[in-house]
């Protein structure tokens, strides 16, 4: 990992997590980067610019008006010297002003003079995270294309547990890392199904499983960031869109992501299963809640969804196929099983249960395919997608060579 002479604007907000920003500038600094630190006047309560100056060796700039740090290097020129500038921590304020397009201080109005993608690791009391202003802010800057690092959850400084935590140092230092990308999948449209699908029973109950579509999301956003062209179906999840995603379908049951899937694969080059598709769905769906029927018990006739990757392998002219295999036992030959029988051309596979898969913030993955396989150990989800995304550029061209 390099990020040798990217020229990166650090911005610095107002708040406590700015002490994981000097770590952040060193760990910028070992690969090489260029940083600038632009703080707000509320960043400056809680740490000196004298501190980040020390860690960047550059002048550290505060306000728009110091007449003297304009004559060295003027706000616009900084604004167009930046190849990404990233906010952390950014506050809840940051966040309201960006959102709004206000340019009532320095960070701000580079934020509004610079082409650089905008990057912000979002740092607040849970409380704030959760409140709808923050919500529809957050919203407005994704729908943007501003990347958001973040927040993770976990205790606070002010003693709440809770979502609102900033990323650490090295986290951040990554996602600034594969911002830049290897340009492996570059010019190439690529489909990625993530999360659960909901079966419906009734208005108010489904059949549903414990896919968090994390992993799908990551690698949504790994191709995106290796130059794809991504188009996301995502099951009924809560996360936010991966920066860099070019189009997003929502979609519920299987069904539906049949549907969307065979769709969007059409003119795809590429198409990697990764959401936790239902294998049955109900016959009948109640138009009204089921009333429990004291004692009778109820039992339910299910009937099978098709096979997604079934259905695009049967096609005389299929995208490239990457399949994902969730397990509780026997990994490999259930995988290499999937791998043969639902005709993919790669497959990762990773052990669910006890702690490990849907829900965990770290997963590892098996790949195999046809004449190959590489284990990817234990990695936090976004650096394991990464991983994976090389793997399938490597295969994918190599079988387009061939
Ligand atoms: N898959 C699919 N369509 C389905 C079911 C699964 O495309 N109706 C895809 C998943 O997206 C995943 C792969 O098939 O990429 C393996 O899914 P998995 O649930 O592990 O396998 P199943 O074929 O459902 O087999 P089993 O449930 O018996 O393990």
């Amino acid at each position: 990992m390099s990020l040798a002479k990217r020229r990166i604007l650090l911005g610095v907000s107002g708040g406590i997590a700015a002490y994981k920003s000097c770590e952040l500038v060193r760990r910028l600094r070992d690969l090489d980067a260029d940083v600038r630190v632009v703080m707000t006047e509320s960043a400056t309560h809680f740490l000196s610019p004298t501190t980040f100056q020390a860690l960047s060796g550059q002048s550290v700039r505060v306000s728009l008006w110091d007449a003297q740090a304009e004559a060295a290097m003027g706000h616009i020129e900084l604004a167009r010297w930046a190849e990404r500038i990233l906010i952390a921590p950014a506050s809840a304020d940051i966040l309201a002003r960006l959102a709004h397009g206000l340019a009532d201080d320095l960070l701000t109005t580079l934020c509004l003079a610079s082409a650089a993608p905008l990057y912000v690791a979002p740092a607040m009391n849970q409380q704030m995270w959760a409140h709808a202003a923050t919500r529809a802010n957050i919203e407005t800057l994704r729908q943007r294309g501003v990347g958001l690092l973040g927040p993770a959850s976990g205790d606070q400084a002010c003693g709440d547990v809770g979502s609102g935590r900033m990323l650490e140092a090295h986290e951040l230092r990554d996602a600034m890392a594969a911002s830049f990308g290897d340009g492996s999948l570059a010019g190439l449209n690529v489909v990625v199904s993530a999360g659960p699908t909901y079966e419906d029973i009734d208005p108010v109950r489904f059949i549903g499983n414990r896919s968090s579509g994390r992993m799908g999301f990551a690698v949504a956003q790994a191709a995106a960031l290796a130059g794809a062209n991504v188009t996301l179906v995502a099951g009924p999840v809560s996360l936010p869109t991966p920066a860099g995603v070019a189009r997003r379908i929502d979609v519920r049951s299987a069904a539906q992501m049949h549907v969307a899937v065979l769709d969007a694969s059409a003119l795809a080059d590429i198409y990697i299963g990764a959401a936790a598709v239902g294998d049955y769905r109900p016959n009948y769906v109640s138009a009204h809640k089921l009333k429990k029927r004291d004692g009778a018990g109820l039992s339910l006739q299910l009937s099978e969804n098709p096979d997604i990757l079934t259905s695009l392998s049967a096609k005389p002219v299929h995208p490239f196929l990457v399949g994902f295999a969730a397990e509780t036992h026997d990994v490999a030959n259930y995988a290499q099983h999937k791998l043969r029988n639902k005709g993919l051309d790669m497959i990762a596979a990773n052990q669910v249960g006890e702690g490990l898969g849907f829900e965990a913030d770290d997963n590892a993955l098996s790949v195999y395919w046809a004449d190959g396989a590489i284990e990817l150990p234990r990695a936090a989800k976004p650096e394991l997608a990464r991983q994976l995304i090389t793997q399938i550029a490597q295969c994918y061209r190599a079988s387009r060579a061939g």
